[in-house]
């Protein structure tokens, strides 16, 4: 009986562990946009350990059947880890990343990634036209749980009402344990083939770190821009996408910036100053995991508002996008009594855990026991905003528009 008992324990050990090691076929294939918004893309993916090499094959995308003379290929970069997580079975993986650069605008493109024997089916992305003024993006709170049987929904319904999307942003938290392969698991299933046709932007929750050391899935999985201060590459940095310039500010990083003289804290507000004073777009959106107001009665990030609030009002930042509250909300406000200029700050949530949005002054719409994602367009002048349930259903709208170098609310 004990016999039986301990093979089966063994048994399902196995069965648990394969469900998500990697294998000799590419799985985990995401695009990520790079610094330079349109004219390139970074491609990543996962293999088991015996694979030796990878590589991105690429060309425009053709009416009919894939032409091998006209494709062209990049060689990847490859690393080896190793994925722990309390008593769970160590993953074993090799991580492969590359750029594919020179793009032209306008066109669509397919891909595919592998090693010589075994390749990913032919997957397709595409960048907007010079002269196309208007494009969407998709932005989402919180994934964090339940990320297979119900964040799914969220991320499969915003890309069938917005498949044009340009890229997908996410303020943070996407899973609930830093280092849990088993939930990146999750997360890469619910968004599948979406994750390797739209590129993904992400800046990390305190659930990305662990005892302040980012998940090592982190930088290992993506490949985001290396252009923040040292020490923050891929977690702090902007991209310029169009007449938009989006900057990601690492507020989980050295246990949610609790030391306000800290090295994390001091070299943001200091990056931050340099690349808010050092642009020409005529928007600009930053995202960061700790909401500046917290709809939840309990939270408020008042250190975070002294150190970057100032810079935001001073340079026009025009709207910032947050998460960490699993609730709604969407206002403006300012610490200061005479502020020359406020963003729209939004909290949002796309996963199924959910707090209750308090009763709390700066908004001016909250939401509780929903979940979200926002369409955001960007055209010369004018920014729409659209929050949509899980279902689809419109909650929340506005629009910003720029008159005489100034942004006017619309709502
Ligand atoms: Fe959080």
């Amino acid at each position: 009986m004990c016999l039986v008992a301990g093979l089966l324990c063994i048994g399902s050990n196995y069965l648990m562990a394969q469900s998500n090691a990697a294998s000799s076929s590419p799985d985990r294939i995401i695009l990520n946009l790079t610094a330079a918004g349109t004219n390139s893309v970074a491609v990543s993916w996962r293999t088991d350990t015996l694979v030796e090499k990878g590589f991105c094959e690429w060309q425009l995308s053709p009416q009919g059947p894939v032409a091998s003379e006209n494709t062209r290929q990049v060689v990847a970069n490859t690393q080896q880890l190793v994925y722990t997580y309390s008593n769970e079975p160590a993953i074993h993986a090799k991580q492969h990343s590359c750029t594919l650069k020179d793009l032209a605008p306008g066109k669509s493109y397919i891909y595919r990634v592998g090693d010589g024997t075994n390749y990913s089916e032919w997957l397709e992305f595409s960048f907007p036209a010079e002269d196309q003024e208007a494009f969407s993006f998709l932005y989402f709170g919180d994934p964090q749980t339940s990320l297979k049987s119900q964040w799914s929904r969220v991320v499969r319904k915003a890309y069938q009402q917005v498949p044009e999307s340009a890229f997908m942003l996410y303020a943070g938290d996407l899973i609930n344990r830093a280092g849990k392969d088993r939930e990146w698991q999750e997360w890469f299933e619910a968004g599948r083939f979406i994750f390797s046709s739209t590129p993904q932007l992400m800046t990390p929750g305190n659930h990305d770190y662990d005892d302040r050391t980012l998940d090592p899935h982190w930088r290992a999985q993506f490949e985001l821009p290396k252009n923040g201060p040292k020490g923050l590459e891929e977690t702090c940095f902007f991209i310029d996408y169009k007449n938009l310039r989006l900057i990601s500010i690492d507020s989980a990083a050295g246990d949610e910036l609790d030391d306000e003289n800290g090295w994390e804290m001091q070299s943001q507000v200091a990056w931050l100053d340099s690349v808010l004073g050092n642009t020409e777009s005529e928007w600009i959106i930053l995202t960061t995991h700790l909401p500046f107001y917290s709809p939840k009665a309990s939270r408020d990030n008042a250190s975070l508002r002294k150190h970057f609030q100032p810079l935001i009002e001073k340079y026009g930042v025009d709207l910032v996008l947050s998460g960490h509250d699993h609730s709604y909300g969407r206002g403006m406000a300012s610490d200061s009594s005479n502020p020359l200029h406020q963003p729209v700050y939004v909290v949002s949530v796309s996963g199924p855990k959910m707090y209750e949005a308090g009763d709390k002054d700066w908004m001016k719409r909250k939401g509780s026991k929903v979940q979200l994602f926002q369409k955001i367009t960007i055209a010369p002048g004018k920014l729409n905003f659209e929050a949509h349930t899980a279902n689809g259903e419109l909650f929340d709208h506005f629009q910003l528009r720029k008159v005489d170098g100034q942004t006017e609310l619309l709502d």
